[in-house]
């Protein structure tokens, strides 16, 4: 292994991300443990060089205190304990912290400041290396962030011994299964299966038109198609997952309860038991992004924006048809375009287009038209809870409205939206 670590024990302060986080930034790896971790299981990690205790207000957990086990507060590896058993205040100033940080990573612990994401590929390699062994491996691929970096590390550890399923459920933008077959099938010759799923999730979905349905069938409908797909594959042991830090904090940990439940694995049944690899389960997504980066994937899929699980199936609204889905790829992929040709990519957060289930009357060379209309929004925000609305250009939103009203068929009207998050959501759906 090539990289030193420095492990934080969860003892439930809320602030151990962020400890973490301001370790890496010292260019050491962290990572956090439970506090029920032994000490041979603590000895089993690679490089470990000292350990944080951090104890917080959660430290009662069930009307019971807990604590890490007393071999290890005996062992030989550098203890730092703050706010605990009333050792040490933690510093509270910034500067004063990050000294602090340092002093015992660096001069306590002799750690090597040599996290980067070429060692944490080669270390993650031979990990993967070591779990799989000659088995093979399943993955989801949906060629968001975190599936297309887990399977570029997968086929670099294990080359073909993995198999990535696509799924197109025709609710996708505009050029992205035809992205990921290109990348990953023709660039990284990866074992790919494309499963063209579009006629049997669009005929499921016909004439529901209640937002919560409509996402419990899309997700119901793609475990049953990835449940056929594993079935006919032989031999499969283990599943790849795109999990990455955020989605264990938020799914709750022994100290901290749940956010929200984290279903990547949602309801596969129990006979297809598969054990998980999960390479990026200790990244935050600015670092899955620079190993998509380290990998070789491209900017346009490591910097993408977010983009819902239900993809465009929640922004044609009501019950969807397939001219108005038609209506809404077009217009996302005008407003895409015109974004990044006029330097708004990377700076707004989120933004796309949406169609309502309205018609409204226009007039087209001379005759009266009844058509639909589509909706842009464009939205910043830091944690997706609240949202502000992008300023954008009038003349460059009266240029988008022209290309789509005459480019996209059956659109005779686009209207902008200025409501921030509260009180709409970010999405219409
Ligand atoms: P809202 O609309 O709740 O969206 O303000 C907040 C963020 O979450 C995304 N979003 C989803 N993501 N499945 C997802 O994976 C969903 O069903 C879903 N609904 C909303 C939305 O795009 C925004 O980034």
């Amino acid at each position: 292994m090539k990289q030193d670590m420095i492990v934080v024990l969860d003892l439930g302060s809320e602030e151990n991300p962020q400890i973490a986080r301001e370790i890496r930034s010292l260019g050491v790896y962290s990572e956090i443990h439970p506090h029920d971790i032994t000490l041979a299981e603590l000895k089993a990690l690679p490089n470990v060089k000292g350990i944080i205790l951090n104890g917080g207000p959660n430290r009662v957990v069930d009307g019971a205190a807990i604590d890490v086990a007393q071999e290890i507060y005996d062992c030989d590896i550098p203890a730092l304990l703050v706010d605990h058993r009333g050792d040490a205040p933690w510093p509270t100033g910034e500067q004063e912290r990050r000294t602090a940080l340092e002093n015992f990573v660096f001069t306590i612990c002799d750690a090597k400041p040599n996290w980067n994401m070429d060692n944490f590929i080669a270390d993650q390699v031979e990990l993967i290396r070591q779990q799989v062994g000659d088995k093979k491996v399943l993955l989801a691929l949906s060629g968001g962030v975190d599936s297309s970096v887990v399977a570029a590390l997968l086929i670099k550890a294990i080359g073909k011994q993995l198999t990535c399923v696509h799924v197109n459920h025709g609710l996708l933008r505009k050029g992205e299964p035809e992205q990921v077959v290109k990348v990953f099938r023709d660039e990284m010759d990866a074992n790919l299966v494309y499963v063209d799923g579009v006629d049997r999730f669009l005929d499921k979905l016909a004439g529901v038109a209640e937002p919560e349905k409509k996402r419990k069938i899309i997700g119901a409908e793609f475990i049953r198609v990835f449940e056929e797909e594993a079935r006919k594959l032989d031999g499969i042991k283990f599943l790849g997952q795109g999990t990455i830090y955020p989605d264990i904090i938020e799914s709750g940990t022994k100290t901290v309860k749940a956010v929200k439940s984290h279903h990547n694995v949602g309801g596969l049944p129990e006979d297809l038991d598969f054990e998980l690899v999960e390479p990026l389960k200790m990244l935050f997504k600015d670092e899955v992004r620079a190993c998509g980066k380290a990998l070789g994937l491209p900017d346009s899929m490591v910097y993408r924006q977010p983009f819902p699980g239900p993809g465009l199936g929640v922004r044609c609204l009501g019950a969807i048809t397939r001219d108005r889905l038609e209506a809404v790829r077009e217009s996302d992929a005008i407003l895409r375009e015109e974004f990044a040709k006029n330097g708004l990519e990377g700076k707004v957060w989120q933004y796309f287009t949406a169609i309502p289930d309205l018609k409204s009357v226009g007039v087209r060379d001379n005759r009266r038209t009844e058509e639909w209309c589509v909706i842009i929004r464009a939205v910043n925000t830091v944690d997706a809870m609240t949202a502000t609305v992008e300023n954008v250009p009038f003349d460059l939103l009266q240029h988008i409205t022209a290309r789509i009203t005459s480019e996209v068929k059956g659109v005779n009207r686009v209207l902008f939206d200025l409501t921030t998050k509260p009180t709409g959501t970010i999405e219409w759906e």
